[in-house]
């Protein structure tokens, strides 16, 4: 939620900014602007309500004076609409200082009045501006930037990311962080803040992690954390672990549907150096070692969305082959619900961007309560890695689209390994199955590859269906997991109902909402498994056909039972029924796509959302 950039050094940083908020924007569209404070040390800003592109046009049509100092915003609304009033960055100090925020200032209201008795004005409804008018006395009292913005985060109660600059400190930037994400750039006599690297990688690629409570002061040569007492801190610098061509289109119509065709190097890239002769290697795992897995009596999977439904895929697969308990929670239920968790249980947060806040908050909390944690995450030097006692990166590359796709498989796959690896050490498989079961994983990516070759005709089915208003999606074990995600994929970019339901529950309700012409698509397993749900799903799709539904099968190629009772069949390749939602869930995916695309919507930045849900 709101993407944040912050540049000095002797480059335009108008031309900074705006590429960064071009690589941001996934993270909130709802405004976009910036703040500069120009060769004639006046500080100037642009700010306007809707997409970049906007802005774009408005700095175009007009432009500002340049300069070598300046912060940029793109802003997903929560208090106040999304209007120009209210976009970012904020000022203080009668004009002279500006500010940029992400996150929630819960006190904003108490604040507000006070500063009110005392004659302040406002001009728009958003906590931020409270902030920026409070950082602009801060400065006029001390005259230090990073003092007042020491003194103004003292105050503050909530989660923020927060930028600021004066027009009387050319060439400084301050940020401070509180459970929401910044993350610096380091570069040869310039430097960066962004919310992710993203904002920066395409001039640097080596990153500086900011600590939870930290406040940063950029200058061209020069780079100072402290804590929020002014303490000095220890930072820790890596390198960016890829370039910004994998954040770009690559002459992709969207980032989703590049996202998508990447699913199988997604897979691959997961395993890659974790699988060696039949055995899983994980030594990211670290102080979760052997002794620690063995003595664990439960587990317990977090996360949000899709990362949750990769989650449910997880429990099946852990507790069939590692034989422990295992069960999955949203990560804002379980966070606020007094689970019973201790130092045997492991609980395993999943998330692609790190930093959605629901997830971070169960993390701190399971924490803290003495549980063991591990992260399942696809971004480097992200929050809820560092709260975590090990982390599992998913190597996805970076995602962009705000609707999750890559990230899914990718998910699924670190935790069918972590769940192989459990087998291993907790002796529940024997090397054999151990080895065929990593075979059947090595075999995915071009199983996957060739599902996207299969699925080419999916543009077609959606299309003709562009009107419908209602889809069902029905699967059973572990593809129910895949009817929630094509649920779920469908609501938040073609914004029609749709439901995924578990087939066995059907009967119990929701087989009512069956009337003739209802599109419904049934995740079917395999037939050749002996233990297989197959003759049941095949009877399920009987009873809702028998009902005038349309029924459209994703099912296993050469499944010939299937072929009489379905209105379409979407063949995936033959695998273990286990991995099968692997396979399953891609032309679901393409499906939202495309019926999304067919109704001329933005498949990238969907109404109302963002990617990375940085607020509670
Ligand atoms: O970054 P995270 O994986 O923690 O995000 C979790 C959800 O917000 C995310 O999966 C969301 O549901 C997607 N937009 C779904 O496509």
């Amino acid at each position: 939620m709101c993407g944040i950039v912050g540049y000095v050094g002797p480059n335009s940083s108008i031309d900074v900014l705006l590429r960064g908020l071009s690589r941001l924007e996934y993270r909130g569209y709802d405004s976009a602007g910036v703040a500069v404070i120009g060769t004639d040390a006046h500080l100037r800003t642009r700010k306007h309500a809707g997409k970049l592109k906007v802005l774009l046009d408005e700095l175009k049509a007009s432009p500002i004076q340049d300069g070598q100092t300046g912060i940029g915003h793109t802003r997903w609304a929560t208090h106040g609409g999304p209007t120009d009033g209210n976009a970012h960055p904020h000022l203080g100090d009668a004009g002279k200082l500006a500010l940029i925020h992400n996150g929630i200032i819960e006190n904003f209201a108490s604040l507000k009045e006070e500063l009110l008795l005392d004659g302040e004005t406002f001009t728009s409804e958003t906590d931020s501006e409270v902030v920026a008018i409070m950082a602009g006395r801060a400065y006029r009292e001390t005259g230090d930037l990073t003092r007042a913005m020491r003194e103004v985060v003292a105050r503050l109660e909530g989660a923020f990311t927060l930028l600021i600059v004066h027009e009387d400190r050319p060439g400084e930037v301050v940020g401070a962080r509180r459970n929401s994400p910044l993350v610096i750039g380091l570069g040869d006599g310039e430097n960066f803040l962004g919310s992710d690297v993203a904002a920066f990688v395409e001039f640097t690629r080596r990153a500086v992690e900011i600590g939870q409570d930290q406040i940063v002061t950029i200058r061209p040569d020069s780079v100072e954390v402290t804590d929020f007492d002014g303490n000095p801190v220890e930072t820790r610098e890596y390198e960016i672990a890829w370039d910004a061509s994998a954040s770009e289109k690559g002459g992709w119509s969207s980032f989703m549907r590049k996202e998508i065709s990447e699913e199988p190097d997604a897979v691959a890239n997961t395993l890659r150096g974790r699988v060696h002769e039949g055995e899983v290697l994980l030594p990211e795992l670290g102080v979760l070692d052997d002794a620690v897995l063995a003595s664990l009596d439960r587990i317990v999977i977090i996360g949000c969305g899709t990362a949750a439904y990769a989650g449910m895929l997880g429990t099946y697969a852990i507790e069939s082959w590692a034989r422990i308990p295992v069960e999955v929670e949203l990560s804002h239920e379980f966070r606020y619900r007094n689970p019973v968790i201790n130092e045997r249980t492991l609980v395993v947060s999943i998330s692609q961007s790190g930093e959605t806040m629901d997830t971070l908050m169960a993390v701190k909390y399971a924490r803290g309560e003495g549980a063991r944690t591990l992260s399942i995450c696809n971004t480097q030097g992200s929050s809820i890695p560092r709260e975590s006692e090990a982390v599992l990166y998913t190597h996805a590359g970076p995602e962009v689209a705000v609707a999750s796709t890559k990230a899914f498989v990718a998910q699924v796959t670190a935790l069918y390994l972590l769940g192989l690896h459990l087998a291993s050490v907790r002796g529940t498989l024997s090397a054999d199955e151990i080895t065929a079961s990593i075979n059947e994983l090595l075999a995915i990516p071009g199983k996957l590859a060739d599902v996207l070759i299969a699925s080419a005709d999916i543009g077609q089915l959606a299309g003709w269906m562009a009107d419908t208003r209602s889809v069902l999606f029905l699967g059973r074990n572990v593809g129910f997991p895949v009817a929630l995600e094509g649920a779920l994929k469908l609501k938040e970019l073609a914004y029609i109902h749709a439901e995924g339901f578990a087939a066995g529950e059907l009967k119990h309700g929701p087989i009512a909402l069956i009337e003739p012409g209802q599109i419904v698509f049934v995740i079917v397993p395999s037939p050749r498994d002996p233990n297989s749900l197959h003759p049941k799903v095949v009877s399920n799709i009987q009873e809702i056909r028998a009902r005038g539904a349309r029924v459209i099968a994703i099912a296993e190629k050469g499944d010939a039972a299937v072929l009489p009772f379905a209105d379409e069949v979407i063949p995936i390749p033959l695998a273990a029924p286990m991995f099968e939602p692997l396979l399953a869930v891609v032309p679901l995916h393409i499906f939202a796509l495309e019926l999304a695309t067919a109704k001329g919507l933005d498949v990238d930045q969907p109404r109302n959302l963002a990617k990375s849900v940085t607020v509670e």
